[in-house]
């Protein structure tokens, strides 16, 4: 798996990631296992995780997929092969939605802890928190680089503008900018009026700033269920618009000319696009991380983005 380089991080990481937000949970430990092994034996080293994976699902209020992968890295011995990220900022049991910098020393803590590790690769702020000034959340994400606990930081849920400011005051400070975004992207786009609550879609604005500043974007739910390639998922309702049937159409007329599946045509997309996307995958079966792994050799042409991006926008990302 050749891999691409990650924002301004100077570092290479695979060129899909592998989101393993209900290992453990709604993915059952076995399954989320052959998951991660499928992954390793393919060549993919880079795990997307977070300290609230996935306490909102019933009857599993503890953190599973960190502790879980801590197992897997322990019992694989191969921390040091694997490009780790996980994330802090969103509540969760008694931990309040924040990023006061008590809270991200203590979550970076627990983290560690259930990971079974002494650093983590990629640390994320998962969600901005306009009531802790970005300024001491910048400076505490700094400490926790300075102390070695933590090798990169990146954003989550961002509006372009605080990612902007987030990245000036670093700058102004010398203390270390997010060098990577994770933002809700796809190739269908959300209704311009749907509410995602704390989730951010990216937006015209921030993937501008994204592509200009060289922050690598890492799109999470790439794939939106599923629903590019599966008669059982349809489009989310956010994304029911004129603009998306068309697009759907673009994407069936695209895996037909490759005889590919419609979920292989957007990760394509996503990973060949310029700049590259890297595209943080979920799956919940050895059979879609394998189709998903074999996207990486559809080779779209000239021809397949402009019948892709030649839709006409009605008011959204191309
Ligand atoms: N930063 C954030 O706020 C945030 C938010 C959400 C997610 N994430 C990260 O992003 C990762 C992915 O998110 P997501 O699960 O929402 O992604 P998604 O791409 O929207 O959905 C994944 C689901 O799509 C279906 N699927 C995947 N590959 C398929 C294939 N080849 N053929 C048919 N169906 C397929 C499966 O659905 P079924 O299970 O129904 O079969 C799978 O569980 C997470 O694990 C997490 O690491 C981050």
């Amino acid at each position: 798996m050749e891999e691409v380089p990650l924002g301004t991080t100077g570092e290479t990481v695979s060129p899909l990631c592998l989101g393993t937000m209900y290992f453990g949970s709604r993915t059952d430990p076995e399954t989320s296992r052959a998951l991660l092994d499928t992954y390793y034996e393919a060549g993919g080293r880079f795990l997307d995780t977070a300290n609230i994976y996935a306490t909102w699902v019933e009857g599993y209020d503890e953190p599973e997929s960190e502790p879980l992968l801590g197992e897997w890295m322990t019992e694989r011995d191969n921390r040091d092969d694997i490009f780790l990220a996980t994330k802090v900022g969103f509540e969760y049991g008694d931990v309040p939605k924040s990023l006061d910098p008590d809270v991200i020393e203590r979550e970076v803590e627990k983290s560690l802890d259930r990971l079974d590790t002494d650093y983590i690769d990629l640390l994320y702020a998962h969600v901005d928190d306009r009531d802790t000034p970005l300024a001491e959340t910048m400076a505490a994400f700094d400490r926790l680089v300075e102390s070695g606990k933590v090798r990169h930081i990146g954003a989550s849920n961002y509006y372009g503008w605080r990612l902007a400011r987030a990245n000036t005051i670093a700058e102004e400070r010398g203390l270390t900018p997010f060098s990577c975004v994770q933002p809700r992207f796809s190739y269908l786009t959300p209704h311009r009026n749907s509410d995602f609550e704390r989730q951010r879609p990216a937006t015209d604005e921030s993937v501008t700033y994204c592509d200009d500043n060289d922050l690598t974007m890492l799109p999470y739910s790439p794939l939106l269920g599923g629903c590019y390639g599966r008669a059982d998922k349809r489009i989310p309702e956010r994304y029911v618009t004129t603009e998306n049937r068309l697009k759907m159409d673009a994407v069936a007329d695209v895996a037909e000319r490759h005889d590919v599946s419609g979920n292989q045509v957007v990760l394509a997309w996503l990973t060949q696009r310029d700049p590259p996307t890297v595209p943080v995958v979920g799956c919940s079966t050895v059979e879609q991380l394998e189709e998903n792994l074999a996207a990486l050799d559809v080779d779209l042409d000239e021809r397949d983005f402009e019948r892709l991006d030649g839709i006409e926008t009605l008011g959204g990302l191309h």
